[in-house]
């Protein structure tokens, strides 16, 4: 469903104002302009690495040294990679008091980085690492080095505390995200496929507990024609910079009873 009105991004920053209790559900195309590949797609990792041979926990288990291949170069990219405007204007929806939770798939720590203070992280983080064995956790700065596989204390492989194709979501964060979908005013879906479940739920639990649910994507996607009911067809970063400078204007921020 695309917007009727002559600017489909005011019309869009006109419901997050009027609704309020605006939460936001990203992916990893939110990342892409801070140059992190997405995972589909035909430049994505997925192209370059079956997730099925190097993304499920099955593999993990089976060749770690492996699935370590993939995961050094996630950690090396997300590494090196700082936050882009679309992150950073959600941290300032946040400061304003328009935006009121982040809740992201992407294990990069960007949102965190450009300053949003409420990031819930359904898949995880790659700054840290676990055990499979004692469950033992440390930073990933301390135990993992370019080119190594590293271990715990115990002598097990360690793991980044990431969840892999066939982990179920960590409870809280699963939670955390479906009672913010469920009690949110509109849903601001950026840069996801919307084809790994259950991430791919968040938005019909928000549509069916009343929410209006805005879409930021270049692409359409399975929500488009269904749970959407703004697509904004456009980059995380042009279209979050121009809903940020709308929200500087007083009277955009006052409808809102
Ligand atoms: N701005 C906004 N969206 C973008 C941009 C951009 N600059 N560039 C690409 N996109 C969109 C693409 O059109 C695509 O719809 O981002 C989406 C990225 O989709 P995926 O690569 O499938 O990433 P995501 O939806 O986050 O994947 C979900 O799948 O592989 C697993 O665990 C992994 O968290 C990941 C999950």
């Amino acid at each position: 469903m695309r917007a009727g009105g002559s600017d489909p991004i005011r019309e869009a920053a006109r419901i997050l104002a009027e609704r309020g209790n605006v939460v936001v559900l990203t992916g990893a195309g939110i990342s892409v302009e801070s140059g992190i590949p997405s995972f589909r797609g035909s430049q994505g990792m997925w192209a370059k690495y079956d997730p099925m041979e190097y993304a499920t926990l099955h593999a993990f288990m089976q060749s770690p040294r492996k699935v370590w291949e993939m995961l050094a170069e996630m950690v090396s990219v997300c590494g090196g990679a700082k936050p882009n405007a679309a992150h950073r204007g959600l941290a300032a929806l946040e400061e304003m008091g328009v935006a009121r939770a982040v809740i992201t798939q992407n294990v990069d720590g960007l949102h965190q980085a450009a300053g949003s203070r409420r990031v819930i992280e359904y898949h995880g983080n790659l700054d840290e690492l676990i055990c499979v064995s004692c469950w033992k956790r440390y930073p990933t700065r301390d135990r993992w080095t370019p080119g190594s596989v590293p271990l715990c204390d115990c002598g097990e492989i360690l793991k980044p505390n990431v969840v892999l194709f066939g982990e179920p979501i960590p409870w809280l964060a699963q939670e955390q995200a479906e009672e913010e979908a469920r009690t949110c005013g509109v849903l601001l879906v950026i840069g996801t496929s919307a084809q790994v479940s259950p991430a791919c739920d968040i938005p019909r639990i928000a549509k069916e507990s009343g929410a209006a649910v805005v879409e930021i994507n270049p692409e359409p996607t399975p929500l488009t024609a269904s749970v959407t009911d703004i697509h904004l067809r456009g980059t995380a970063s042009g279209v979050i910079g121009a809903m940020v400078r709308m929200f500087h204007d007083p009277d955009m921020r006052s409808p809102k009873g």
